[in-house]
């Protein structure tokens, strides 16, 4: 009987929400890990960006894709924006009994046991760095870290639209890590949804000493020992019957315009919805 029910539910897909596109990079992860995992992503493209709106705003769009995301059964739900997962975690666990996860702590957690000399930067939207999650959650774990952070709004825009390997791009981040570079910083997060794909500017800019931190990559591997250990491993093949979903809020062509850049893969299954 427990066994039935517990093959019932981990064939369930896991929820993953983002303001937009960005998510992918987290979906990308994510799919790399736990290949047979079924997802079924929701990207607020009528709505984005989050970055630089009101926490009371981010709470309430983030509850209504979660209440979605649940009438499509979902064994556990994934905050993969940044600006979300520093504003409505609380508000979405009160509300929801399934696990969920946002990428703020396991960055920081992989922060804090990366960094030798316990100083760390953080770069996200305006209104990721001015919440100072990932500065709470690092003090959290290391009450004597040292925290640096940028708000970097412009890398938003330079990685949907393609220009991550540019000269402009490389300026713009020279521009944004000088605030932070002279801290001495051993480690830097990554903490926004679109930085991983602009990870060599970045690189350049804080040098190459510094270790870099994608709080999506880390995301994902703690979904995966959070799903061993409630035993909710897919135990079915990914299949063209049983695909990933994507759903947005707005047109759909710029979302799987733009997915190849994101995933490395072209999307098939991007539908519009209402929430
Ligand atoms: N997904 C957002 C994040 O990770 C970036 C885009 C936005 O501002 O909505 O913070």
């Amino acid at each position: 009987m427990s066994n039935n029910k517990s093959k019932d539910e981990s064939s369930r897909p896991i929820g993953v929400f983002d303001s937009g596109i960005g998510g992918l990079t987290v979906v990308k992860e994510l799919s790399r890990l736990l290949p047979d995992e079924k997802i079924i992503y929701f990207g607020d493209t009528a709505r984005v960006p989050y970055g630089n709106k009101s926490r009371e705003t981010i709470i309430h769009y983030s509850l209504q894709i979660a209440y979605f995301l649940m009438k499509k059964k979902i064994k556990m739900l994934v905050v993969a924006c940044n600006s979300a997962s520093s504003v409505s975690l609380p508000t979405l666990k009160r509300h929801f009994h399934i696990p969920i996860i946002g990428v703020i702590e396991p960055g920081a957690k992989a922060a804090i046991t990366k960094s030798q000399n316990n100083k760390i930067g953080v770069i996200g939207t305006l209104g990721t760095v001015a919440s100072n999650s990932y500065k709470k959650a690092l003090k959290k774990i290391n009450s004597k870290v040292n925290v640096f952070q940028q708000s970097c709004s412009l890398f938003v825009p330079l990685a949907e639209d393609g220009w991550n390997d540019t000269k402009i791009a490389q300026e713009i981040s020279d521009e944004y890590i000088k605030s932070i570079s002279g801290k001495d910083i051993d480690t830097l997060i990554l903490g926004c949804t679109h930085y991983p794909l602009l990870k060599d500017v970045i690189q350049k800019s804080v040098g190459e000493d510094v270790e870099l931190i994608d709080s999506g990559r880390e995301t994902a591997k703690e979904v995966k020992k959070i799903l061993e250990k409630k035993d909710l491993i897919s135990k079915n093949k990914l299949s063209e019957k049983n695909h990933s979903i994507f759903y947005v809020s707005d047109f759909p062509h710029k979302f799987t315009e733009v997915s190849q850049r994101f995933l490395s893969k072209e999307l098939k299954h991007v539908h519009k919805v209402k929430l």
